[in-house]
């Protein structure tokens, strides 16, 4: 999920000691490695830029393999603690390594090769597992990428559209992949009951609020959506796989081409608008920033009506309207502000404001969409 964007913020995160890190790392992958291999653990410093639910750390491993010594270099991703106040209500690492393996057979679609998973949590508190560390860039979050100053905005259009079209091109190729084993994706394994996958994916999501209004307070404005959607839910069982946080923030690309899909903490089965309506929402909440800061953002840039295009061009699928699916979205994105204001109020970097609302960057968004849908 993404960070809130807003200008000079910084959010807590548990604090680290580099030097317990390191220690433990080691001492962890001296038990998983083969006898002799004698691991060096070298940690670079944590990712700033994107990463909001789940920690990063960036690291080399030195160890004894075939007779000379070699250097790999990984990242780790971390499960958050409990008293970090995580975005969400579940979280199943081990579920986001196994998926990841997943699509890297079964797709062409770029992922890391995934490696050791600790999923006790005795090494580093919480669980983690270790990844290929994928050279490339990410659209920034933090400050977004469409308030300039960075790669993305001071491509030429023909660079930004391929980067738009590869996007569209990694979920065309996702909602492709066969789920016959993917049925524990579905919401139901969590308890989430519902006759489609998309009552479901509502269900937990109703679930996903209701665990974040007990820290933060309930929210009108998100009681208004969850009733609407409730009432209009889409007649469809489709369940294709859903990559979930699917925005070009979540992809590292080389040459404007993506060469990693990150972040599967979201996947879920369900019809393939959630993630198209995602990646085109997650670009307007940024532009609703830029154009109330009155600053040029990136209007041509993942338009819906291209991304739809692109879209339906490259599966032959005709996608219908995304409303629904958009109300959704933005419905999910206060949440995270829910989670994320409620952590920030907890470590004193914000005062508790007069309404929950107050807390989501996207809100101007999301009231004018239910506006234009009645709700
Ligand atoms: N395999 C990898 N190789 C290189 N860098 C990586 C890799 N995985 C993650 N990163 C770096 O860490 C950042 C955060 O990763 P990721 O998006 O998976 O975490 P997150 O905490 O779930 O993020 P967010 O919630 O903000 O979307 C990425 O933007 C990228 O810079
Ligand atoms: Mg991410």
């Amino acid at each position: 999920m993404t960070q809130a964007p807003d200008p000079g913020m910084t959010l807590q995160r548990s604090s680290r000691d580099p030097d317990s890190v390191r220690a433990q790392l080691t001492a962890w992958l001296a038990t998983v490695l083969p006898d002799g291999a004698d691991p060096e653990v070298v940690l670079h410093s944590g990712v700033d830029a994107n990463g909001m639910s789940s920690e990063t750390l960036v690291l080399d491993v030195v160890a004894a393999d075939g007779g000379e010594r070699t250097t790999k270099e990984y990242v780790a991703r971390v499960a958050p603690a409990a008293e970090d106040f995580p975005v969400f209500e579940h979280y199943d690492l081990a579920g986001q390594r196994r998926l990841i393996r997943t699509v890297g057979e079964l797709t062409d679609v770029p992922v890391p090769a995934v490696g050791e998973l600790e999923a006790i949590g005795s090494v580093l508190g919480t669980p983690f597992f270790l990844m290929e560390r994928v050279d490339g860039v990410v659209p920034p979050d933090v400050l977004p990428y469409n308030f300039g100053d960075n790669w993305l905005f001071d491509a030429s259009p023909d660079d930004q559209r391929r980067l738009q079209d590869g996007s569209v091109d990694v979920l065309a190729r996702l909602h492709a992949m066969a789920t016959a084993d993917l049925d524990w994706l579905d919401p139901v394994g969590q308890g989430h009951d519902g006759t489609t996958a998309l009552a479901r994916n509502l269900a937990r999501t109703r679930s996903w609020y209701e665990y974040a209004a007990r820290d933060i307070g309930r929210s009108p404005l998100v009681e208004r959506a969850l009733a609407w959607l409730g009432a209009n839910l889409p007649d469809t069982d489709e369940a294709v796989l859903c990559w979930g946080d699917a925005r070009i923030g979540n992809i590292m690309y080389r040459d404007f081409a993506p060469v990693a899909v990150l972040d599967w903490e979201m996947a879920t089965l369900g019809p393939r608008q959630l993630d198209v309506s995602w990646m085109v929402f997650a670009h307007r909440v940024f532009e609703t920033i830029t154009g109330l800061m009155e600053m040029p953002g990136m209007a041509h840039f993942l338009r819906e009506e291209d991304v739809v295009a692109a879209y339906e061009a490259r599966t032959g699928v005709t996608l219908g309207p995304l409303e629904w699916f958009h109300v959704y979205n933005g419905l999910q994105w206060c949440i995270v502000f829910m989670r994320t204001g409620a952590r920030q109020i907890h470590f004193g970097e914000i005062e508790r404001p007069a309404a929950v609302e107050d807390l989501f960057h996207c809100r101007p968004l999301v009231e004018s969409i239910l506006d234009e849908v009645g709700a």
